[in-house]
C-alpha cells in the first residue's frame, strides 16, 4: 500500500482542507504521542473482540493484532516513529497499520471513535503511571517513618505562629508530615477507582449499533466495568481534574516540608545540614550553600495548582458531549505528573542524605518558656483552677523576661512567691524532657507514643497498598 499523502481520517466531505495554520494549531501528535502503548493495546484489544463477534474473521483479527505487535516492536526498538505529517496517535498508528495490511486497517475503526479512544487512552496512561506515583510516596512514608523513629527522642521547639509553643520531637513532627502523605496515597487510591471505568465502545458519543462487546473491552483492558453512559464516557474528564487535585495537594504538602527544611538549614535554625547533593554554591559568593532542590520543590508546586485551575477552568464551560477543547487536558496532566513524580523522589532524597543537628534544637528549647504550660497544669493538679493558673504562670514569665532568665533558672521560693502550691517538684517539670515524656497520650510526641503512631501508619500504609493492588494488578 502507499503511503497517503497527508492521512486523514476524515475527510470525504470536504472539498478543501485546513489552512497549514488551523492545521498546526490543532496538531496534538507532540503530546498525545505518549500515549502510543495505550493506542496499540486498545487497538488490539478491539480487533480481538471483533474478531470474536464475528465483526471481522479471525483471519483479519489475528493479522491486525499481529501488525499491532509488529509496530509495538518498531516503537519500542526506534524503528519507526510517527513523523509529524499526522494529526495525533490514533492517525498516526492507523497510518502505519495501513502500511502493513493494507485496507484492513480501515476495519478496525468500525463503531468507534477517537472520542472515547482518547478517554480510555489518557485512563490507562494514568493507571499505569498511578505505579509510580504510588511507589515514591510509599518510599517517602518509610523514609520519614525511619527518620520519625531515629529521632523520636530528640527534642525541639513546637511551633504556633512561628512562636516557639511547646518541646516537641523531631520524630513527632516528621510523623505530622507523614500523615499527609498517607492521606496523599489514599487519594490517589480513591481516584484511581473512580477513574477505572473503560470509556471504550461508547463511539463519538451515542454507542454504536453494531454488536460490539463494551464489557469485554473493559475486562481486556484491565478496567473494572464500562462507563454506563456513552455521553458521560466522552465528555467526562473529572479523573483528569481529580488527579491533578490530588497532585496539587502533594505538591502543597511537599512545599510546605521544603519549606520547613530551607529554614531548618539557615545559620539561625541549623537544626539541619542538606547534602552536598542537594545544595548548590553561588557564582559569586565562595561561602555559600543554598537549598536549591528544596526551593524548587516549593517553586514547582505553583506549577502544578496552576495546572488544576487550567483544567477545572478547561471543563467550566462545555456544553456536552466531546469539544475539542478536552484535548488540552494532556500537556497539563503529562507535565503535571512529570513535576510530581521527581519532586516526591528528591524529598526522599534529601531526607535521607540530611545531616540533623539534635544539639541544635535542644539549644532551642533554652530559656524559652515552652515548658510555660507544664508548670500551669503543675497548678491544676494541685486544684487551682486552669485559668487563674495560667494568669500566675504568665506573670512569672513576664518576671522572668525583666530579669533576662528562663523558667530554668527559678528557685523554689520565687515560684512560691506566685502561689503557695508550688513545691520542689514543680522544678521538674520545668524540664523539656519531661514535658515531652509525659505525653504519652494517643497520638503524642512522648517515644511510645510516637512509636505507636508509627505503627499505625504502617497499617494504614497497608491497608492503601492492598487496594492500589487491586486497581493496578487486576487478575
Ligand atoms: N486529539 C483529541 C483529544 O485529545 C482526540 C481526537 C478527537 N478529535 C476530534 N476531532 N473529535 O481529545
Amino acid at each position: 500500500m502507499p503511503k497517503r499523502d497527508s492521512f486523514k481520517m476524515w475527510g470525504g466531505r470536504f472539498e478543501g482542507k485546513l489552512s497549514p495554520e488551523a492545521e498546526a494549531y490543532s496538531y496534538s501528535l507532540q503530546h498525545d504521542v505518549r500515549l502510543w502503548k495505550q493506542e496499540l493495546q486498545v487497538n488490539a484489544a478491539y480487533a480481538r473482540m471483533l474478531g470474536i463477534r464475528g465483526l471481522l474473521s479471525t483471519h483479519e483479527a489475528n493479522r491486525l493484532v499481529d501488525a499491532l505487535l509488529e509496530i509495538h516492536t518498531e516503537l519500542e526498538e526506534g524503528e519507526w516513529f510517527p513523523s509529524d505529517e499526522y494529526e495525533d496517535i490514533h492517525t498516526a498508528i492507523e497510518a502505519r497499520l495501513y502500511e502493513k495490511v493494507g485496507a484492513l486497517a480501515g476495519k478496525l475503526h468500525m463503531g468507534r471513535s477517537r472520542n472515547d479512544l482518547i478517554a480510555t487512552e489518557v485512563r490507562m496512561w494514568l493507571r499505569e503511571r498511578t505505579t509510580n506515583l504510588a511507589r515514591a510516596l510509599f518510599d517517602l512514608c518509610q523514609q520519614l517513618m525511619q527518620l520519625a523513629a531515629q529521632h523520636k527522642e530528640t527534642l525541639m521547639p513546637g511551633l504556633t505562629h512561628q512562636q516557639h509553643a511547646q518541646p516537641v520531637t523531631l520524630g513527632h513532627h516528621l510523623m505530622a508530615h507523614c500523615w499527609a502523605f498517607i492521606r496523599d496515597l489514599s487519594r490517589l487510591a480513591h481516584a484511581g477507582d473512580r477513574m477505572n471505568l473503560c470509556p471504550l465502545g461508547a463511539g463519538a458519543l451515542a454507542g454504536t449499533s453494531l454488536p460490539i462487546d463494551r464489557e469485554l473491552l473493559a475486562a481486556e483492558l484491565g478496567f473494572a466495568m464500562p462507563v454506563p453512559n456513552s455521553m458521560d464516557a466522552v465528555s467526562d474528564r473529572d479523573f483528569v481534574a481529580e488527579y491533578l487535585f490530588v497532585c496539587a495537594l502533594l505538591m502543597v504538602h511537599l512545599s510546605r516540608l521544603a519549606q520547613e527544611l530551607i529554614l531548618w538549614s539557615t545559620p539561625e535554625y541549623g537544626y539541619v545540614e542538606l547534602s552536598d547533593e542537594h545544595t548548590t554554591g553561588s557564582s559569586l559568593m565562595p561561602q555559600k550553600k543554598n537549598p536549591d532542590i528544596a526551593e524548587l520543590i516549593r517553586g514547582r508546586s505553583a506549577l502544578v495548582i496552576g495546572n488544576l485551575m487550567g483544567m477545572l477552568a478547561l471543563l467550566k464551560g462545555l456544553p456536552l458531549t466531546y469539544n475539542r477543547d478536552l484535548q488540552d487536558d494532556k500537556p497539563l496532566l503529562f507535565a503535571t505528573i512529570d513535576t510530581v513524580v521527581p519532586s516526591v523522589r528528591l524529598m526522599t532524597e534529601m531526607l535521607a542524605r540530611a545531616q540533623w543537628r539534635p544539639e541544635r534544637m535542644r539549644a532551642a528549647l533554652q530559656r524559652d518558656f515552652s515548658t510555660a504550660t507544664e508548670l500551669a497544669d503543675y497548678l491544676v493538679r494541685k486544684g487551682v483552677p486552669f485559668r487563674e493558673a495560667h494568669h500566675i504562670v504568665g506573670q512569672l514569665v513576664r518576671e522572668c523576661i525583666q530579669q533576662g532568665i528562663g523558667l530554668e533558672d527559678l528557685t523554689l521560693e520565687q515560684l512560691q512567691r506566685h502561689h503557695p502550691r508550688f513545691e520542689a517538684d514543680a522544678l521538674e517539670v520545668i524540664s523539656p524532657e519531661r514535658a515531652v515524656r509525659a505525653r504519652t497520650l494517643l497520638g503524642g510526641t512522648a517515644p511510645e507514643s510516637v512509636e505507636q503512631q508509627i505503627e499505625q501508619a504502617q497499617q494504614w500504609l497497608a491497608v492503601i497498598e492492598h487496594q492500589l493492588n487491586e486497581l493496578l494488578n487486576p487478575n
